[in-house]
């Protein structure tokens, strides 16, 4: 068996990326790894996450704003990325972190895969959780008990993508 193959190398080379260009990728590229997150396994296949995709300029900035205040910091924490892709999962389903944060995985291998960035940026629990979250989330019709998984920051990385580091050892135990 071929244990070289296309997608087992795009898994090891994936980096979270920390330096993105303003560029944004093409419509078709974000929709693509919109996509890949759709079909990510869910437990019973609830398909408990929802996604929303912020490229308008102004909101991405002030859910940055927000998530800044929350980190306690100025900078920006999406790394200039012009693309968010914010995942929620439905409270109502018992596997919803996990149903949520798998979509959030495919998303960043899908982009890798379309030789864009992405980065896990955390703290969207604690942004829904607050006043400007709920509000967000009426203004688009989003209705019941949903909370914040995770942002994948998307773009073109600015720069060379960051070494990987080896892999921790004495994680792996068999039986057999
Ligand atoms: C649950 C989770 C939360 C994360 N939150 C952040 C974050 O808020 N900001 C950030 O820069 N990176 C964040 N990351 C990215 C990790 O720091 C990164 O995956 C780790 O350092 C390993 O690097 P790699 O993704 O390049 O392999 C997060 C990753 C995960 C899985």
């Amino acid at each position: 068996m071929n244990t070289k193959n296309d997608t087992l190398t795009l898994m090891e080379t994936r980096r979270s990326i920390r330096c993105f260009k303003p560029d944004m990728p093409p419509q078709e590229a974000i929709d693509a790894v919109i996509g890949a997150g759709l079909w990510a396994a869910s437990g019973r296949n609830g398909q408990a996450p929802i996604i929303i995709a912020v490229t308008d300029k102004a909101v991405r900035d002030q859910i940055s704003r927000w998530n800044a205040k929350i980190m306690g910091v100025d900078s920006d924490p999406f790394y200039g990325a012009p693309v968010i892709l914010i995942v929620l999962a439905d409270k109502g389903r018992p596997t919803y972190v996990y149903d949520g944060s798998l979509t959030m995985g495919n998303m960043m291998l899908a982009a890798h895969s379309l030789g864009l960035g992405s980065c896990w940026i955390h703290r969207a629990k604690e942004e829904f959780e607050a006043e400007e979250g709920k509000a967000l989330l009426k203004s688009l019709g989003i209705e019941g008990d949903y909370e914040g998984i995770g942002h994948c920051a998307l773009g073109y990385a600015d720069g060379d993508a960051p070494a990987s580091l080896p892999r921790r050892e004495g994680r792996v135990y068999r039986i057999g």
